[in-house]
């Protein structure tokens, strides 16, 4: 899908990955709705224009605020969805409250798999429609102290290729796009020590949103980045995509049976 093609709804617009992929979107070509809790867009700093073009006010964690993220983007005609709203969350399980689990799982996997159960029928009609989750390395590696975050996107990813071997054949193409740690606010003090102990390298924004919009140019299915991430990404799952072309036994089933 070229650039000029693309009507993007953008969950996290107003976050440091979120703004960057606003922008380098609306610099393809792409028309760019944000969701997000304020009442407008961030304000796009030395942007000859707004890169964000509309506006959905609304919390990912309640119900409502996913269903009028769907309505707006139905009656705007998206045919991309780009999850990238998400919460952190670093530190020892032992310490870990239980009320910041819950918020976790319910505004990084719960949230997205709601609103795209809710934007289906609309996709689906589109002649070409992508819904892009916005993972992370963390979701398809376990590194301790991100038990928790890690949990919500292992099911991000998971959620992501069920979906998508569920939709092959269809309009709809599902993706994913793993970036490793990431320089913006998401990240605290605590993590930024922690990355440093360890030597773990911080992408820019900027470059995340570059992969965003390979992966929506492009055909694959997947994109992690940097090295040695993407390496161990593949070493703790080898062969997970190959499998892509393994379920069309399993489609036809849910086809003839859909309840
Ligand atoms: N930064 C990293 O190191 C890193 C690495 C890998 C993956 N990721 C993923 O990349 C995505 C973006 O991260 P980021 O670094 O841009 O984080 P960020 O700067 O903290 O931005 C988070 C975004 O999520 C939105 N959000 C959070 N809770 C929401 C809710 N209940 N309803 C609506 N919007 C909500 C925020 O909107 P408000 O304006 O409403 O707060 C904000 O736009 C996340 O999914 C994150 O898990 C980040």
């Amino acid at each position: 899908m070229k650039g000029t093609e693309m009507r993007v709804v953008l969950t996290g617009a107003s976050g440091g990955i979120g703004q960057a992929m606003a922008e380098r979107l609306a610099a393809a070509g792409a028309a760019v709705l944000g969701v997000g809790r304020g009442e407008q867009p961030p304000a796009a700093a030395a942007q000859p224009a707004q890169p964000v073009g509309a506006w959905v006010q609304a919390d990912l964690a309640q119900a409502e605020g996913v269903a009028r993220v769907a309505e707006a983007a139905s009656a705007w005609r998206a045919n991309v969805v780009v999850h990238a709203a998400g919460l952190p969350a670093f530190g020892a399980m032992a310490t870990t409250p239980t009320a910041q689990m819950q918020a976790v799982l319910q505004t990084n996997l719960l949230a997205p798999m709601a609103l795209t159960q809710a934007l289906l029928p609309h996709l689906l009609r589109r002649p070409q429609a992508q819904v892009v989750f916005v993972g992370s390395a963390l979701g398809r590696i376990g590194v301790p102290g991100f038990s928790v975050y890690g949990a919500s996107k292992a099911g991000l990813h998971g959620f992501a290729e069920a979906l998508r071997r569920e939709l092959a054949g269809t309009s709809v193409r599902i993706k994913t796009l793993g970036p490793r740690s990431t320089r913006t606010g998401f990240n605290g003090s605590a993590v930024e020590a922690f990355n440093l102990a360890t030597g773990t390298a911080m992408d820019r924004p900027e470059a995340v949103a570059e992969a965003l919009l390979r992966l929506l140019e492009g055909g694959q299915a997947e994109r992690f980045l940097g090295f040695p991430e993407r390496l161990a990404v593949r070493l703790n799952g080898a062969l997970g995509a190959w499998l892509d072309n393994g379920f069309s036994k399993h489609r036809r089933h849910l086809e003839a049976n859909p309840s």
